[in-house]
């Protein structure tokens, strides 16, 4: 990641107020110390998004997107970094002095500046070709595929004619050099042969990130052959795993969900009929980048992958990794037709809108593949199976979801719910847990972490809301007592701005290099408190938090006492003896 100096880039971020900056892009109501709006980033009619003066940050409160005045331009407009603070010293008249950037960076961000360029023409190319009288088969070959012309012009379709290097001498002519075509994946350099293209002779879908730049391409063979799909290679602004086709459409769509598919052309189809929230991965395996990047916009994703095995193996991996990001999966059966276009084509518009309204809960579309397993007709089978969802239905935390579970697959499979319920609790006794294969090692993980991980962020919180804590809990609590990143290096730089005499917490969201980071990090400063209303209530909520992280941090410490040098024993003694210390103590705050 290229730098300018901190002080640099705090000179812009302060100089751009963040509620005038979100104000020119979202309606913004004054409530109480902060701003309110509906958020940019998700559909929502309620408004969660809170943008707050005083901290210089927002957070939304439904979708989690969160930060500072850099990282809402980086997200709301798609910008990097750097390009997010180029336009608001801009906007403070600040020319960003050219030497400030290292060389490197400066040549990195010139880079993908000229390779986006480079796809604006290669896609203003395939456009035109397509048509030209030479694109005439390309064409009638869409044609065919019943795309109206106005479908094909939203899409930019195109094509790459016949000729292996037309492409490679029209963007010579432009005057961009090999190395870089090369390093946009348009054309492959051999020394015998010189530099041809990538794509030739096929239908070409440009793709688009939501900021409807154009970051790669696919392409058809116009009929049979191999390989159906060629798509661009992942490139300094391509990333196949951070990016889906159709978002950028999709995003303003009004509907709640997304329909998430296959192929380029079952987004196509879909957009067509109207349903202009389907979007698909690339060529690749759903991830969660992908989920994070959906999340941003709607709370529900319905899968429609293809009805073979593999599209629903597909959706089997793609169901844990939506959950995980805290999406709810539905699947839409599309049986006897394999893929929403096939499906659309043969059966209409209203048929599809109905196996949406039908589309099946992940839980019991999971459960249904697994029934496929097993031989009902053999009681021997049908045990097994029922042990098998026995299990699974342990992955439901909350007793009254999974009573709900059990309700809908005892009515379902036409055992007693009594029975099942028993079951359950029988396998929870055993300490069984639910099959791996169904479930996303991940989410064990992340829930364990989670209890801890809340203190931290909640004392993170208050610290910034009230400042006059630190002297409160400075006794007891320091820097390292915060256990693993962002939090160890969030709340030394926030104990350092307190010394210093001035807590800014929309700086550190700056201070960290990633733009993932930067949002977790922001939604440290938000979160959430709940029902603590009276003074002694808050004191009581202060404590626990006090006692719960010292003894985190003295747990992990203990288990990492190699790292903590020749002292450490030592240390941790005394850490004991305060921690017992903080458990007799009246803590009190005004
Ligand atoms: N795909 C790919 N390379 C291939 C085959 C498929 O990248 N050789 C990707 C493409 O993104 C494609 C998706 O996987 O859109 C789904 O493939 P498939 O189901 O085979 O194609 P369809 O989308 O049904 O395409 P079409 O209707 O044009 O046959
Ligand atoms: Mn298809």
């Amino acid at each position: 990641m290229p730098f300018y100096s901190d002080e640099l880039i705090e000179e812009i971020r302060s100089g751009n107020d963040i509620v005038d900056v979100i104000s020119e892009y979202v309606k913004l109501t004054k409530r109480g110390s902060s701003y309110l709006g509906l958020c940019p980033f998700h559909n929502e009619k309620t408004p969660s998004f809170a943008v707050s003066g005083s901290k210089q940050l927002y957070h939304c409160f439904g979708c989690g997107a969160g930060g500072n005045v850099v990282t809402f331009l980086m997200e709301y407009e798609n910008y990097s970094f750097l390009e997010a603070l180029e336009a608001l010293a801009g906007r403070i008249g600040i020319t960003l002095p050219k030497q400030e950037m290292s060389g490197q960076a400066r040549a990195e961000a010139d880079w993908r500046t000229r390779i986006l360029e480079i796809n604006k023409a290669a896609a203003r190319y395939f456009y035109a070709q397509l048509r030209m009288e030479q694109g005439k088969r390309a064409m009638d070959y869409l044609k065919g595929r019943q795309l109206s012309r106005e479908t094909m012009q939203k899409f930019g379709l195109g094509y790459a004619n016949k000729y292996s290097d037309d492409l490679y001498r029209y963007l010579r002519q432009q005057g961009y050099g090999d190395e870089i075509l090369k390093e946009a994946g348009l054309v492959t350099l051999d020394e015998r042969r010189g530099g041809y293209d990538k794509f030739w002779n096929r239908v070409i879908f440009p793709i688009m990130d939501v900021n409807h730049r154009v970051i790669g391409f696919g392409g058809r063979v116009m009929g049979e052959g191999e390989p159906k799909y060629l798509n661009s290679p992942e490139t300094r602004v391509f990333d196949k795993s951070r990016n889906l086709y159709g978002l950028h459409l999709a995003k303003s769509s009004r509907k709640p969900q997304i329909l998430l598919c296959e192929g380029y052309m079952d987004v196509i189809a879909l957009h067509q009929a109207g349903f202009d929230n389907a979007v698909a991965s690339l060529g690749t395996a759903f991830t969660p980048g992908h989920a994070n990047l959906l999340k941003r916009y709607v709370r529900e994703v319905y899968l429609t992958f293809d009805s073979d095995g593999a599209g629903i193996r597909a959706a089997l991996r793609a169901i844990p990794i939506l959950k995980e990001a805290g999406l709810t999966a539905r699947v839409i059966d599309m049986k006897p037709y394999k893929d929403p276009d096939e499906f659309i084509k043969a059966l209409g518009t209203e048929a599809y809108q109905q196996r949406i309204d039908e589309a099946q809960n992940s839980f019991l579309f999971e459960v249904s593949v697994l029934e496929q397993q097993f031989d009902l007709h053999d009681p021997e089978g049908k045990t097994s199976f029922f042990n098998e969802i026995a299990k699974k239905l342990l992955e439901f935390e909350e007793e009254l979801e999974r009573n709900n579970y059990i309700e809908a697959v005892a009515s379902k499979y036409q055992v007693g719910f009594e029975n099942l319920r028993k079951l359950v609790g029988r396998m929870a006794a055993q300490g069984m847990t639910p099959r791996p294969a169904l479930k996303s090692g991940v989410q064990e993980k992340k829930k364990k972490e989670n209890g801890m991980d809340k203190s931290q962020k909640l004392l993170l919180t208050w610290l910034i809301e009230d400042p006059g804590l630190f002297e409160v809990i400075r006794p007891f609590i320091e820097p390292k007592d915060f256990v693993g990143e962002p939090y160890e290096k969030t709340a030394k730089l926030l104990f350092a701005q307190y010394e210093e005499g001035a807590v800014n917490p929309a700086k550190i969201v700056s201070m960290f290099p990633d733009e993932e980071q930067q949002r977790e990090v922001a939604s440290l400063f938000h979160t959430r408190i709940g029902e603590i209303e009276t003074k002694q209530e808050r004191e009581k909520a202060l404590k626990e938090t006090i006692v719960r992280m010292k003894q985190n941090s003295i747990n992990y410490r203990s288990t990492h006492l190699k790292q903590e040098g020749d002292d450490g024993a030592e240390r941790l003694l005394e850490d004991k003896r305060k921690l017992q210390e903080i458990q007799k103590l009246h803590i009190s705050i005004n």
